[in-house]
């Protein structure tokens, strides 16, 4: 019994982990070059587009915007946001927000 809790601890421990790391592959992977490190709007490809990438992070801690319509946004995209319903589900998009979340 002594051994079955702290296995069961580990097991969660690591699994959050994954959850966290994969919303970050994913991030590094599609949102970065506009979205930036902390996802403030500043990646390296911001300045080639006419209309600034948002700051994701404010979006998310917004009173004024539901996590809902940002999900929205990134499914269906908006102007010069591209549409990712096609490559991601809500669930690593989740996984997305819960990543910038951690990092600012
Ligand atoms: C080609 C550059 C580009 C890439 C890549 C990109 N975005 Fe965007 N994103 C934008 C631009 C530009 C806007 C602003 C669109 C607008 O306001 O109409 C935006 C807006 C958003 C918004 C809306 C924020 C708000 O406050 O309304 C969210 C959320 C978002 N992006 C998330 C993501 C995520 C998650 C990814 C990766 C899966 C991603 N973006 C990849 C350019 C990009």
């Amino acid at each position: 019994m002594k051994i079955i809790i702290p296995t069961i601890a580990l097991i969660a421990l690591t699994s959050l982990n994954t959850y966290a790391s994969q919303g970050e592959t994913l991030y590094k992977t599609y949102c970065i070059s506009c979205h930036g490190d902390k996802a403030h709007g500043d990646g390296p490809a911001a300045s080639a587009l006419t209309e600034s990438p948002s700051n994701i992070y404010e979006g998310l801690t917004s009173f004024f915007e539901s996590d809902a319509e940002l999900m929205e946004t990134v499914l269906y995209g908006n102007e010069e946001m591209p549409a990712w319903g096609s490559v991601l589900n809500e669930k690593q998009v989740n996984q997305i927000f819960d990543y910038i979340k951690s990092i600012n």
